[in-house]
């Protein structure tokens, strides 16, 4: 039977979003500066690729030329499932690539995707966790490979076995985001994978809990949903660091290749900046909550 779109976890987080309303605050404004420091590099924005995947199919070099797009506007660049070749050719446009490895059944896989990021020079690595189940009570297959839930443990041994900051996407919990923290992993996406799960939280729901078990230990990014700069300011008032952004990128891509990647990013980044000059943020650093209401009417 068809899901009803009520169900459906990406139109109840884009209500989400719309819900949330801003207070104005106009005395003693500057031009706001939307830089960051993320994992010890500095970027323009804090907007990062999502960790897409098979854009090859739909765009010549999809891959790369999205890579390439995220260098061009000086921003993060998280990379999803995919050959060796596609993540070398992502990492020698000399974007800051992460990429997103699938929590595989076999290990020894996840072992050898970690050290051929290190040797092909990606900026970091990290897993998606919620891929493990297909939501018919059985592990998940990705284009024919087999997943597995990975333990504690098992999380601890890949962040252990690799230098480069590891990034845990898929919380979307306190309770793994005190886990994540736990385990050693430098970041976290809060993310529902573009709705893998029906009825569920929008990412921003519970960013604010999330935010206060990390306490600025970690960057939290978070992801689904995000087509503008008012959707960045939101998430980063309700304790984001930095956001990825998916689907939005993907038609730009396709119509403009790494120019239409970068265009967005400079139309999200212009947004965020008129919403920071509107609310009294100067910097990104110093957005926070209180600016927030939640429509109630
Ligand atoms: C075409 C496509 C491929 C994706 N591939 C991956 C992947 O390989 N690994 C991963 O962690 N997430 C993957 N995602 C999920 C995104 O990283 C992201 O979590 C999700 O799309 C929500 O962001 P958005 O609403 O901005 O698209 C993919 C999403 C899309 C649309």
């Amino acid at each position: 039977m068809e899901a009803t779109q009520k169900k459906d976890s990406n139109q109840i987080t884009r209500e989400y979003f719309d819900r949330l309303l801003l207070e104005m605050r106009h005395i003693d404004n500057v031009m706001p500066d939307t830089e960051v420091k993320l994992l010890g590099e500095r970027f323009s924005m804090p907007i990062a690729t999502a960790a897409l995947s098979h854009l090859n199919g739909t765009t010549e070099n999809g891959m790369a030329k999205m890579a390439e797009g995220a260098a061009l506007a000086e921003a993060l660049c998280f990379s999803g499932m995919g050959e060796r070749e596609e993540l070398a050719d992502m990492c020698r446009t000399g974007a800051k690539v992460i990429k997103i490895i699938k929590p595989h059944a076999d290990n020894a896989t996840v072992f050898e995707k970690i050290r051929q990021a290190e040797e092909d020079g990606a900026f970091g690595v990290g897993m998606d966790i919620d891929h493990a189940f297909n939501g018919q009570g059985d592990y998940d297959v990705v284009v024919g490979l087999p997943m597995k839930p990975k333990s504690s443990e098992e999380l601890r041994s890949f962040i252990q076995a690799t230098k480069l900051p590891f990034i845990i996407k898929g919380v979307l919990s306190v309770t793994d985001a005190k886990k994540a923290l736990e385990l050693g992993a430098a970041g976290i996406i809060v993310s529902h994978h573009h709705g893998i799960m029906d009825y569920a939280v929008p990412p921003l729901m519970v960013l604010p809990e999330i935010a206060k078990v990390i306490n600025g230990r970690i960057p939290i990014f978070v992801d689904c949903c995000i087509e503008s700069g008012m959707d960045v300011f939101k998430a980063l008032a309700l304790g984001a660091d930095a956001v990825c952004v998916g689907r939005a990128i993907m038609g730009p891509l396709k119509d403009n290749g790494a120019e239409g990647v970068r265009d967005t990013f400079l139309r999200m980044q212009k947004e965020l900046k008129g919403v920071m000059a509107r609310t009294g943020f100067g910097k990104i650093s110093a957005i926070e909550g209180s600016v927030i209401r939640k429509r109630d009417f």
